[in-house]
């Protein structure tokens, strides 16, 4: 089957990760969309996004839900945002079909880490089975060619 790389970048930073993933494993590439797109200072929509959190106001995404039954693996990128998800992101994950589907989620941040996304990602995408996190901080992060190579090995073998 074929990969896929389903991805939300604001800045870029994902985004060239996503580009460089699509190309080392020949896959899709589907850019996830919110609702209304975030511009300007990331003051202004660091503010914007906690003022959502506060009110519990959930965004949605406008990218179409895709049909995930030719693909497998699924790659999964976005940044953190306050120590998760975007919403948007979990939205359009929880609409997708990962049934016995492998997820390979690539998640970039400043320091804080992947670790509550990634908790987020294993509830929103239901039935999937989350493999080889890549995790790519402005100040920390992992070998991209040794990562390369695991997947590789895994998707041989699946
Ligand atoms: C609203 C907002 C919230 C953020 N929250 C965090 C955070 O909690 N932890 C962190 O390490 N980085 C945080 N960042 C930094 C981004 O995760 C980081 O710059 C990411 O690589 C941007 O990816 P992009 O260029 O693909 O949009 C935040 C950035 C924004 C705009």
């Amino acid at each position: 089957m074929k990969p896929i790389i389903l991805y939300y970048s604001r800045t870029g930073h994902t985004e060239k990760l996503a580009q460089l993933i699509a190309s080392d494993m020949h896959g899709e590439i589907i850019r996830i969309t919110p609702e209304k797109e975030y511009r300007g200072s990331s003051r202004r929509i660091l503010s914007r996004v906690m003022r959502d959190r506060m009110r519990k106001k959930h965004r949605r995404s406008v990218t179409p839900v895709p049909d995930l039954r030719e693909f497998d693996p699924v790659f999964v990128g976005f940044p953190v945002w306050m120590k998760d998800m975007p919403d948007f992101v979990a939205d359009f994950l929880s609409r997708c079909d990962f049934r016995g589907k492998t997820v390979i989620p690539f998640v970039t941040f400043w320091i804080s880490g992947a670790r509550g996304p990634l908790k987020t990602l294993e509830r929103v995408c239901g039935g999937a089975k989350i493999e080889k996190p890549f995790e790519d901080g402005t100040f920390r992060g992992m070998d991209y060619r040794k990562w390369r190579h695991a997947v590789r090995m895994m998707i041989w073998n699946m």
